[in-house]
C-alpha cells in the first residue's frame, strides 16, 4: 500500500489536534507528516505516532513535495496558502470557508457526494460543520422521498469557533459568574456562560447570519438539489464539544417516523438514538469525541402532513470538521484523483 506525505495547517489550534488524532485512529497510510503554524508556535513539538515532531512557520516552500495538505487555521491562511501547496502538486483539503462556493472547488460530505472529489483542481472544501452534520442524517432520508423544505435551529458548542480562546471564555466566565464577579466578552459578543446567543459569523443584508446562509447554500451545493428551502437559525450555547440541531423538513410524501427510522439505521455515519420510554436520545456531551452523527426525537411534524421533526448531535471537531476532512482524504487516495490540475 501506498503512503503518503501529509502536511497540517493550523497543526496547532482545536482542528488540528483532531486532525493528528483522527489520522492516528484510522492508521492513515503516512510516509510523513509535517506540522504548520503561524510564526508564533514555530519551534513547538506536537507528538504524532509517539513521535515527537517540531512545528513550523507556514511559508510557501513549506508545501514541496506534500501529497495531502488538511488545512484549518482561517480563511485569510487558507485564500493565500491553498492554491501555493496546490500549484506545489499537494491536494489541499480546506476546512475554512474560503473556498466552499467557487464552482471549481468540490464541497464533500464522503458518505453523499464522493463522486465530486474526482474533479478537483487542487482544492477540494470541507463544509461547514453545522451543515455537515445535518446533511449527512438527511440525504439517506432525501433518496427516499426527496425534501422540499428544512427548518433548522443550531445549538453549537463555543469550540466551533476563536479554538482554545473560545473554551477558555466559557471556562473563566462560568467560574466569573458563580463568583459573583462580572464578566467581559472577548470571543463573543456578549457573555456565553448561562447564556445562550443567536449569533454566528457576521449579519448579511437579509438579516440572517453568513452562518445560517451557508446552512442553505451549502446543503444545496453538497446534495445536488438547488431547490430545497432552507431557513436556519444559528445559536451559540455554552456546551464545550458537540452541536445540536432541532430539524423540521418537510418532504415530497408523507413519511412515518418509523420509516425514517429504518433507513437511519442503514445509513452509513449515523446512529439512531431514539426511545422516549427510557429518555433515549442524543446529547452534545455524549456525542464528544466519537464519529458519528446521532438522530433521535423522530416524530410526525404537527405542522404539516409530509413533515418529520428530528434531533441531531455531532461531535463539531471530528465529523463537524476533522474526521470528515480525513475521509475526504481517503476518499482522493481511493478514487486514485491524487494529481492535482495545479
Ligand atoms: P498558531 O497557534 O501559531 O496561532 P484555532 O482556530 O483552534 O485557534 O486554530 C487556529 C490555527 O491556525 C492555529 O494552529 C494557528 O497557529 C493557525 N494559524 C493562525 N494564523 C495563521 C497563519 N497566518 N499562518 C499559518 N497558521 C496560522
Amino acid at each position: 500500500m501506498s503512503e503518503y506525505r501529509v502536511a497540517i495547517v493550523g497543526a496547532t489550534g482545536l482542528v488540528g489536534q483532531e486532525f493528528i488524532n483522527v489520522l492516528e485512529q484510522r492508521d492513515f497510510p503516512m510516509l510523513s507528516v509535517k506540522l504548520l503554524a503561524s510564526d508564533r508556535s514555530a519551534g513547538r513539538k506536537l507528538f504524532v505516532r509517539h513521535q515527537e515532531i517540531e512545528v513550523e512557520e507556514t511559508v510557501p516552500e513549506s508545501f514541496e513535495g506534500i501529497d495531502i495538505a488538511l488545512f484549518s487555521a482561517g480563511g485569510d491562511t487558507s485564500r493565500h496558502f491553498a492554491p501555493i501547496a496546490a500549484k506545489a502538486g499537494a491536494v489541499v483539503i480546506d476546512n475554512s470557508s474560503a473556498w466552499r462556493m467557487e464552482k471549481a472547488v468540490p464541497l464533500v460530505v464522503p458518505e453523499i457526494n464522493p463522486e465530486d472529489c474526482k474533479w478537483h483542481k487542487g482544492i477540494i472544501a470541507n463544509p461547514n460543520c453545522s451543515t455537515i452534520q445535518m446533511v449527512v442524517a438527511l440525504y439517506p432520508l432525501h433518496k427516499v422521498n426527496p425534501i422540499k423544505r428544512i427548518i433548522v435551529d443550531t445549538y453549537q458548542s463555543v469550540s466551533g469557533v476563536g479554538g482554545a480562546a473560545a473554551l477558555e471564555e466559557l471556562t473563566t466566565q462560568a467560574r466569573q459568574v458563580l463568583g459573583g464577579e462580572p464578566t467581559v466578552p472577548h470571543v463573543f459578543p456578549h457573555q456565553i456562560a448561562f447564556n445562550v446567543l443567536p449569533e454566528i459569523d457576521v449579519f448579511l443584508d437579509n438579516d440572517y447570519t453568513k452562518e445560517e446562509w451557508k446552512m442553505l447554500e451549502e446543503t444545496r451545493k453538497i446534495m445536488h438539489a438547488d431547490t430545497i428551502a432552507v431557513s436556519a437559525t444559528c445559536v451559540r450555547v455554552p456546551v464545550f464539544i458537540g452541536h445540536s440541531e432541532a430539524v423540521h423538513v418537510e418532504f415530497s410524501h408523507p413519511m412515518t417516523p418509523d420509516e425514517a427510522r429504518q433507513i437511519l439505521a442503514r445509513a452509513p455515519g449515523v446512529k439512531v438514538l431514539d426511545d422516549n420510554s427510557v429518555s433515549l436520545y442524543p446529547t452534545a456531551w455524549q456525542s464528544a469525541r466519537t464519529d458519528d452523527v446521532f438522530v433521535g426525537r423522530i416524530r410526525q411534524d404537527a405542522s404539516h402532513a409530509n413533515g418529520l421533526a428530528m434531533w441531531v448531535v455531532a461531535d463539531n471537531l471530528r465529523k463537524g470538521a476533522a474526521l470528515n476532512a480525513v475521509q475526504i482524504a481517503e476518499e482522493v487516495i481511493k478514487q486514485g484523483c491524487l494529481s492535482s490540475g495545479g
